[in-house]
């Protein structure tokens, strides 16, 4: 099995980038959310790994959101009582080995304290679920002095009475207690209404040295983010599991490593992340889209190499992810590179891909079945488009593909 040699506040950043832009009217509320609970962390004198969970918790906080309407609702405070959010993000990391022990602090991120501190589990991580809650709430509530221009120094006091307000029935009194010592000072709020916290979070990216990560290991983290994005539309539920199993299958036929086969396996995960910066609407759109709509779904591909290009040690995923769309002929997208620049993996996920989505329904169309997908994968390698010694190996493997494109 293959190791990568990643620094994990790198990718885990890189990929929450993703996560902050589902939406358009809250944008880095993530790395906001984690900058405000970390402050509050630091002034209840938490130890670094415990300030290094809450930091990871609070990035993540919000990854069982995928869709662009629920992200629009994360500034509205009725969002406090939808805890299905809450559910779908501590599933998404207890399947994850690198950060399951945080499953229950996304479970509980806005569960209030008077019911939480009864719960039964370890009292640090019932804290940092709380410290996140709060924070959350502290960014809700400047939001709506940003949103206006207004000054956040000027309306701080608002917002800390809110805080105060809930004191021991939402939050617990010691976390309001460190939260209203850092409030004390301007230059928190300053850099609240500046937005620049990413000073604060590349210091937390350089924390950790890089460190070897074994696929298995990897591949569970990436999942975390591939499962947002297929979740994010009904009709592409399991798409990027399907690609991935698929472009492993057709590397192992194609004779290719084991190492190639694994990244062939993770760019397949990621090859469509870029998706969960697409409204919904448009990936769910039944009627054709617009040439203007055509041009925001075909970002995409872009937007993968976005999200994945500094995350060092994973070059060779990117490149293979974000070329899915990539065409023999250079009609593709959005790089329109041709033959000779295409690598075969590239060529092998874009086959995968286009095999994949065939299978299954979309809103403006049925499932093909196998006969009518061999057809058309047949025609685009007649015409230049897709690699056609791929393609004969996906007539040779017809079933088997089948197979691992619907992930059995
Ligand atoms: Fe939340
Ligand atoms: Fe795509
Ligand atoms: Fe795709």
């Amino acid at each position: 099995m293959s190791t990568f040699n990643i620094n994990l506040h790198e990718a885990v950043y890189s990929l929450s980038n993703a996560l902050d832009l589902v939406g358009v009217t809250h944008i880095h509320h993530g790395k906001r959310v984690a900058y405000i609970a970390a402050e509050c962390g630091k002034q209840f004198g938490w130890t670094e790994q415990c300030l290094d969970d809450l930091f990871q918790a609070a990035i993540l906080h919000d990854c069982g959101v995928s869709k662009t309407a629920v992200h629009a609702r994360l500034a509205q405070f009725e969002w406090e009582q939808d805890s299905e959010h809450c559910q779908i993000g501590a599933e998404l990391l207890a399947n994850c080995s690198l950060l399951a022990h945080l499953s229950d602090v996304i479970l509980h991120h806005h569960t209030c304290w008077s019911v939480l501190k009864d719960v039964d589990i370890d009292m640090q991580l019932k804290l940092i679920a709380n410290c996140i809650y709060l924070a959350e709430r502290v960014d809700v509530l400047s939001l709506i002095y940003l949103v206006d221009q207004a000054n956040l120094l000027l309306n701080r006091q608002t917002i800390i009475d809110n805080i105060v307000e809930n004191c021991g029935e939402l939050f617990c009194p010691e976390l309001v207690a460190a939260f209203m010592e850092i409030a004390e000072s301007s230059l928190f709020w300053l850099l609240l209404e500046s937005g620049d916290t990413s000073g604060y979070t590349s210091t937390w990216q350089a924390y950790i040295p890089n460190r070897r990560i074994e696929f298995v290991d990897l591949k569970s983290l990436v999942q975390i983010f591939s499962h947002i994005v297929d979740a994010k539309s009904p009709f592409t539920k399991e798409h990027s599991d399907g690609v991935a199993n698929l472009a492993k299958f057709l590397g192992e036929r194609l004779e290719l490593s084991e190492e190639s086969c694994e990244m062939l396996e993770l760019s397949g995960l990621l090859h469509d992340i870029g998706k969960l910066r697409v409204p919904s609407e448009l990936l769910e759109k039944e009627g054709k889209l617009t040439a203007e709509e055509y041009l925001i779904v075909q970002k995409h591909s872009f937007d993968t190499y976005d999200i994945l290009k500094n995350i060092n040690g994973l070059e060779k995923i990117t490149e293979w992810a974000a070329q899915h769309h990539e065409r023999l002929d250079g009609k593709g997208y959005h790089l329109q590179i041709s033959n000779g620049s295409l690598s075969l993996e590239a060529r092998i996920v874009a086959v995968a891909d286009v095999f994949q989505a065939l299978a299954q329904n979309r809103p403006y169309r049925n499932a093909l079945n196998v006969d009518a997908i061999m057809a058309i994968l047949k025609q685009q390698a007649d015409e230049g488009q897709l690699d056609a010694t791929i393609v004969l190996c996906v007539e040779n493997n017809l079933h088997a593909c089948l197979r691992a494109a619907y992930c059995q």
